[in-house]
């Protein structure tokens, strides 16, 4: 661990909304690492180990993996990250926290270490749009890019036009996994925005635009809250 000031950024929204496309275009314009935890749990799938087939359980029904080994993973993450890189100035957190307990282990892991959330973007976007997106979207199994059939195509069918690698469909874009998903979301994730509303932290931005458009949306609100 290191003393440098870390930037804690979060960026929140229901399935489908746009957390893993916007923070891989706005994270690097920001100087922020880019964590998913959707994107730990898909490494730790391929390596086909016992924690893999522990994941696996959760993971393709679509149901949360268990508190505990999620902070454990993540946090494992962010302290190779800093070590890796003293000079990390920032986190753009996706898909953590996205319950009341993990948003309470983020309170208290940020207090221990003397940081807070700089902000937390809440990608808007309607319940009906975000079937569509999910059941169309094609993932690179090489870099992880995020692609959709119709909104967001490839230039070739099937392979990834960042780096060549091939384009799969992830195992929980089911219809009924979509559901649970979603029904998680509203459930558990939604109410505790209200705690970041509260502490004058929360940027809500319209996601129901086109992709660039809500990226320069994003980076204009941002900008001002990330301290370099
Ligand atoms: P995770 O990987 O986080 O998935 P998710 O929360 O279900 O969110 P998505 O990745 O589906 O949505 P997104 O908002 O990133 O959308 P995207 O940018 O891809 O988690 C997966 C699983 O891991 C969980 O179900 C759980 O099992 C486990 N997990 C993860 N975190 C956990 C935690 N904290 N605790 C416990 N378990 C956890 O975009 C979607 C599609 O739409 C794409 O095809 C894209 O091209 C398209 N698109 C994006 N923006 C637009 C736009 N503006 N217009 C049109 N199309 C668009
Ligand atoms: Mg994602």
């Amino acid at each position: 661990m290191t003393d440098q000031t870390v930037n804690y950024l979060i960026i929140v929204g229901p399935q489908g909304a746009g957390k893993g496309t916007q923070a891989a275009a706005v994270a690097p314009e920001l100087s922020l690492e880019h964590v998913a935890t959707g994107d730990l749990f898909r490494t730790i799938l391929k390596s086909e180990s016992e924690l893999g087939d522990e994941v696996r359980k959760y993971y393709d029904q679509g149901a949360l993996v268990p508190d505990e080994l999620t902070i454990r993973v993540l946090f494992a993450h962010i302290e190779r990250l800093q070590e890796e890189k003293p000079s990390l100035s920032g986190v753009l957190l996706d898909g953590f926290p996205r319950n009341a307990a993990q948003a309470a282990s983020l309170d208290e892991a940020l207090a221990e270490r003397g940081e807070s959330i700089s902000a937390v973007v809440l990608i808007d976007v309607p319940r009906d749009e975000l079937m569509k997106r999910l059941t169309g979207r094609l993932v690179c199994s090489s870099c992880g890019a995020t692609f959709h059939r119709e909104f967001n195509a490839p230039s070739k069918e099937g392979i990834c036009d960042k780096c060549g690698g091939e384009l799969f469909q992830r195992s929980d874009d089911t219809p009924e996994a979509v559901e649970k998903r979603l029904g998680i979301y509203y459930e558990q994730t939604e109410p505790i925005l209200d705690h970041y509303r509260e502490q004058g932290v929360l940027v809500t931005i319209d996601g129901n635009r086109e992709i660039d458009t809500v990226a320069q949306d994003i980076l204009l609100s941002l900008k001002e809250r990330v301290s370099n």
